[in-house]
């Protein structure tokens, strides 16, 4: 008879008392969620210990992630002043990558983020937020499915740490990435899906039953999240995120030229 796991549920304060001293520099945290189900709302809360994270807007403008209100830049590397902030260890919270708002710009969010990635592999420290892994890894749009792969596996002594958000495990059968992502993540956050791939793939990461996980993963509660380690004695925690503050919908921002012919300049 396999053991059971036991389930705890957490209040944010107490997840993140736990988080901060458990997620050790150089791991990395893959997270499944369908569509709209909180990943972007949740990565931000798993940051919150950290110090120096670059987020990659691979979208061409993601409200939620523009919701975290950090500064945006499209330059890299990065400008002066923010190279400066490292350099005084004040801390420094970045989203790469500015709204994508014609063909041209979107060509060029994916060259940066490219760029990026490279020399994150070469910088080391970082933590970096991929949060649409399909879109980083993927043949047809930003194709750096082989830089991350190389930062997935040598990250550890590099001090970096991937924060990997994606709908699906079967992101692998079309990038490579998408596979290392999994192998080689130390930590494994999951919410409410019947996809039994899903259940099973996190079976197999974490050493769990899979009917176990088939179970728990049907039945969580909207927004709330499952955590797991790779250690299957270790409990497997809840938590729901705080919801990200609404930011005003700016039409300047984001809207393309096109867009505002069409639809009018107002939302
Ligand atoms: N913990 C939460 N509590 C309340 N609302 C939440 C929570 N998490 C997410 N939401 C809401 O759900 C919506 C989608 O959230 P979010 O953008 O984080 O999901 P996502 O999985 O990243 O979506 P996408 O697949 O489009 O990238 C937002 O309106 C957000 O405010
Ligand atoms: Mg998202």
């Amino acid at each position: 008879m396999p053991e059971l796991s036991r389930v705890v549920v957490l209040s944010p304060d107490d997840f993140l008392a736990w988080w901060s001293k458990s997620w050790e520099v150089g791991q990395h945290v893959a997270i499944m969620g369908m569509n709209g189900s909180g990943k972007t709302t949740l990565e931000h809360f798993l940051l919150l210990p950290r110090k120096y994270i670059l987020a990659l807007d691979a979208k061409g403008y993601d409200s939620s992630l523009s919701a975290y209100g950090w500064p945006r830049t499209d330059k890299w590397p990065l400008p002066h002043s923010m190279r400066q902030a490292v350099k005084d260890g004040d801390p420094l919270r970045v989203i790469i990558g500015n709204p994508a708002r014609s063909e041209k710009q979107w060509a060029s969010n994916n060259v940066l983020m490219r760029r990026v990635l490279k020399d994150v592999f070469l910088q080391g420290r970082w933590t970096v937020l991929v949060d649409e892994g399909i879109i980083i890894a993927h043949r047809k749009f930003v194709d750096a499915g082989d830089t991350l792969d190389r930062l997935f596996i040598t990250a550890r002594d590099r001090g970096v740490s991937l924060v990997y958000g994606v709908q699906r495990p079967s992101i692998g059968r079309t990038s490579p990435a998408g596979l290392s992502a999994f192998s080689q993540s130390t930590w494994v956050a999951v919410s409410r899906t019947r996809d039994e791939r899903v259940h099973d793939r996190v079976a197999e990461i974490c050493g769990r039953p899979k009917a176990e996980m088939r179970g728990l993963i049907a039945a969580l509660p909207k927004y709330c999240w499952a955590i797991l380690g790779l250690d299957p004695h270790e409990p497997i925690r809840l938590v729901t995120p705080p919801k990200l503050k609404v930011v005003p919908k700016s039409n300047a921002t984001h809207q393309s030229r096109l867009s505002a012919l069409v639809w009018g300049g107002a939302a």
